[in-house]
């Protein structure tokens, strides 16, 4: 039976998602994200030229592949709009070749209003998020009146916008957050509503579809098709370090109810990690560094934020976050990015355990964000190398022990940026 493929994070986003789909892009004719929105920044570089991706799903660079925002995608229409500009000016044109499902929500100018309001309430203990609405659209998704993308065809689509506007409004005035000293996008919120609405006229030519009924018949032809996961399951709304996560379902589950597809068409799950962790926001990170190592990972990695410029935390390879990752996704293929950020380290470290009020644990507890949880670390050699096509021993060693570890293979070690810097492995 043909299958749909998935590609998700396995950290805290941020892994190199973007640089593996459109590697894999070739050997696919469909991409669709299946959940996320503007949060997620999706880098791809290629002939020396280097893109952020944001909603687009990254397998718009092949002119051979289709590409689906489904149902549980959120968009902000204006962000959606500069991505499309800003593709448009490098000579892309990805109208025909874009289909947006009818059930995807949208980030309305108040959703990122009110986004800032939490946050500011929240104060010492913000979420870090990036402020793009994600949090209060999800919520008024499951709350049951969200506006979707195929309502905007609808007569009483500015009844219902300023239905669901003066609900914020007032939820914002409860927090006590004055909106005039707020700027989205540098403009204030006045202006930009004026350049969302604008947007939205824009987004209406695009194609909207019913994309579950288009993935499931497109899988059934035979088509090869890839999801594309946005942000990465230690962020996860049921299985991330709650309540500092995002706001959707990151994992191989969400691929099924983000897309429509059933369990069973799920084929190979990509499972996408860092060679060693970052996180971008608050929430806890067991084998977070804070000295000169942690600093060069950072310089080396060029770990700032693709969509808010923020630096990344950094911090060891986390193995059992990696193994809790793997369970809960069924992955069947790992890949290690980001392996030549370590080229000139002497010592690599990673976490196998941690220890947790007064014990040796190997999993995630419940209370993870409120305990002290300090890692047990293993060490190895580095490979003290620069990576070029082919594995040097110590690096084989690190990837074997992870490999045992999780109990799943590396099928590929990518060690730089550009599409083309990546090493295929063969399963044992
Ligand atoms: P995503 O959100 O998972 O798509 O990842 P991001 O694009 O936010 O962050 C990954 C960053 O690492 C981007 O700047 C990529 O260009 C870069 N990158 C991806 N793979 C590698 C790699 O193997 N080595 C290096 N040095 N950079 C990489
Ligand atoms: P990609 O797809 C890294 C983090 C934020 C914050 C938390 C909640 O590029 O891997 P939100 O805006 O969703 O309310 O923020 O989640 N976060 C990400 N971190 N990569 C991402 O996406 C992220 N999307 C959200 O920093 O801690
Ligand atoms: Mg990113």
């Amino acid at each position: 039976m043909a299958k749909i493929d998935l590609l998700l994070g396995l950290q805290w986003g941020d892994e190199g998602k973007g640089k593996v789909v459109d590697a894999l892009t070739p050997k696919y004719d469909i991409v669709a994200r299946f959940q996320g929105g503007p949060n997620a920044g999706h880098t791809i570089e290629f002939d020396g030229k280097k893109f952020v991706l944001h909603t687009i799903p990254s397998g718009i660079f092949n002119e051979g592949c289709v590409n689906v925002i489904g149902n549980g995608v959120i968009i902000d229409a204006k962000i959606f709009k500069d991505e499309i500009d800003t593709l448009a000016v490098s000579g892309i044109d990805i109208k025909d070749r874009l289909f947006i499902s009818n059930k995807s929500h949208l980030i309305i100018p108040t959703h990122r209003a009110l986004d800032a309001a939490n946050e500011k309430a929240l104060q010492k203990n913000k979420i870090g998020s990036t402020l793009k609405g994600i949090g209060p659209t999800y919520t008024d998704k499951t709350a049951r009146r969200g506006l979707r993308v195929g309502d905007i065809a609808a007569d009483d689509f500015m009844a219902r916008y300023e239905r669901l506007k003066n609900t914020h409004l007032a939820q914002i005035k409860n927090l006590d957050f004055d909106m005039s000293t707020l700027t989205l996008d540098n403009m204030p919120f006045e202006q930009y509503e004026q350049e969302w609405f604008k947007a939205i006229e824009f987004l209406k030519q695009f194609q909207f579809i019913e994309s579950e009924y288009f993935i499931n018949k497109s899988i059934a032809e035979g088509k090869r098709v890839l999801a594309e996961g946005a942000q990465g399951t230690l962020l996860d709304v049921d299985f991330g370090s709650y309540p500092f996560v995002t706001s959707s379902s990151a994992i191989a589950a969400g691929a099924c109810s983000g897309l429509g597809v059933a369990p069973s068409k799920i084929g190979k799950v990509y499972g996408i990690f860092k060679a060693y962790c970052t996180r971008v926001g608050t929430g806890p990170f067991p084998t977070e560094l804070f000295d000169e190592v942690g600093e060069k990972l950072r310089k080396n990695g060029h770990e700032f934020g693709s969509t808010t410029g923020r630096a990344r935390r950094t911090g060891w390879l986390d193995l059992p976050a990696l193994k809790y990752a793997v369970m809960l996704n069924g992955v069947t293929d790992l890949m290690m990015m980001k392996s030549d950020v370590m080229d000139d380290f002497e010592e690599i470290q990673v976490a196998t355990a941690y220890k947790y009020k007064n014990e040796e644990i190997d999993f995630l507890p419940f209370d993870a964000c409120t305990q002290t949880m300090t890692p047990v670390l293993k060490s190895f050699k580095g490979w003290n190398q620069k990576i070029e096509k082919d594995i040097p021993a110590e690096l084989n060693d690190y990837i074997e022990f992870i490999e045992n570890y999780v109990g799943v293979p590396i099928t590929l070690v990518s060690y730089g940026p550009d599409r083309s810097e990546c090493i295929e492995r063969a399963k044992n």
